[in-house]
């Protein structure tokens, strides 16, 4: 059985990496389910497959494995896998959903041997709750305070042996004994863009879209290295490619598409470039700190810090200084074209 507990907090564009609402299920009918399917991550996905038959051949449940990385390059998927691979049940929650003990307390009384726990933002969980994952990680036991003032006692409730999955894009936020419980780290990283092309490729196969292949290698380009935000583009091209020409997503529809979404050639949507445009155009570029950018924007610091800026980071555009956030030159550079052309 899948338990799915969202946490729908995070607001997302059309090249956001944040999951947002898939309730109609579009993401989940994409996930490769083996092993063979999964595009990408080849060193962990060849070390994972050998942890799971070792396992398998041990008749032990795998051991403790956390996945970090950014959000959207398929921790979720890659667990779904292993539990396929492990011919195992599979619960899937979060560390916000888990608010009390009690809540992770009803999941693990209910496991089974061997099955994988899918704990995704892990970095968010309680401490109360933490506390008791530790024994229940260590131990396969947990401690359980019942009741309450003096009358309150302690019970001691043993869980089955079973395999945590913990995922997380903030690694430097889990404590450190949590992170020590782990047997495996994984990190996850942005995808090739030729990768992304087979991904978009093979989503198109399943959806039945037709795309031509430079259509494909134009949308992988902007998809900032992300299965899911690819995904998502492939998705949007087909409503336009359905609506305003015959059905096949064309160099001319992404082109058209891209441009209706304010959705640059590099994968920038406007949120990004306003942001360049007010460092460059307010600030000169810089030096400047954060909570200057955000009430200029109207943005709150946490969103630009979390959403914006890595993306801007990685691809040169911006850097963070002691003394505050920076064009680099190449931020110049592509602040210039962007504005002059958009004021055209
Ligand atoms: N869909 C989303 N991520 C994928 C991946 N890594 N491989 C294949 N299809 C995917």
């Amino acid at each position: 059985m899948v338990i799915e507990e969202h946490d729908a907090s995070q607001q997302d564009s059309v090249v956001s990496a944040y999951s947002g609402d898939d309730s109609d299920g579009f993401e989940n009918s994409l996930r490769p389910t083996d092993f063979d399917g999964y595009i990408g991550q080849g060193e962990v996905k060849d070390n994972l497959k050998v942890f799971c038959q070792a396992a398998k051949n041990r008749g032990e449940a795998l051991d403790h494995t956390l996945f970090y990385g950014p959000p959207g390059l398929g921790k979720t998927t890659l667990s779904m896998i292993i539990a396929k691979e492990m011919e195992v049940g599979l619960r899937i929650t979060s560390g916000p959903a888990l608010e009390k003990p009690g809540d992770l307390a009803a999941i693990l009384t209910n496991i089974k041997e061997h099955d994988v726990l899918f704990i995704d933002e892990i970095h968010r969980l309680r401490h109360p709750v933490e506390e008791i994952l530790y024994s229940a990680m260590e131990d396969f036991a947990i401690d359980l305070i019942v009741g309450k003032g003096p009358s309150a006692r302690t019970m001691r409730l043993t869980v089955p042996p079973f395999t945590l999955i913990g995922a997380t894009t903030k690694a430097s936020m889990l404590a450190g004994p949590l992170r020590d419980r782990f047997g495996h780290v994984e990190k996850l990283r942005f995808y090739e863009p030729n990768e992304i092309q087979q991904i978009l490729e093979r989503s198109a196969q399943i959806l039945e879209i037709e795309i031509e292949k430079d259509a494909a290698e134009q949308l992988a380009r902007c998809a900032r290295r992300t299965p899911r935000i690819a995904n998502r583009l492939l998705r949007r091209m087909r409503d336009f490619a359905e609506i305003q020409h015959d059905g096949c997503i064309t160099v001319a529809v992404v082109e058209q598409g891209l441009k209706s979404l304010s959705i640059d050639s590099r994968g920038l949507d406007h949120g990004d470039q306003e942001y360049l445009e007010i460092l460059s155009r307010h600030f000169r570029g810089g030096p400047v700190g954060l909570s200057t950018i955000a009430a200029a924007i109207g943005e709150d610091e946490n969103t630009l810090e979390d959403m914006v800026e890595p993306f801007l980071i990685r691809e040169g555009l911006i850097q963070r200084t002691p003394r505050g956030r920076m064009l680099t030159d190449h931020g110049t550079s592509y602040g210039l074209g962007l504005f002059t052309s958009s004021e055209k």
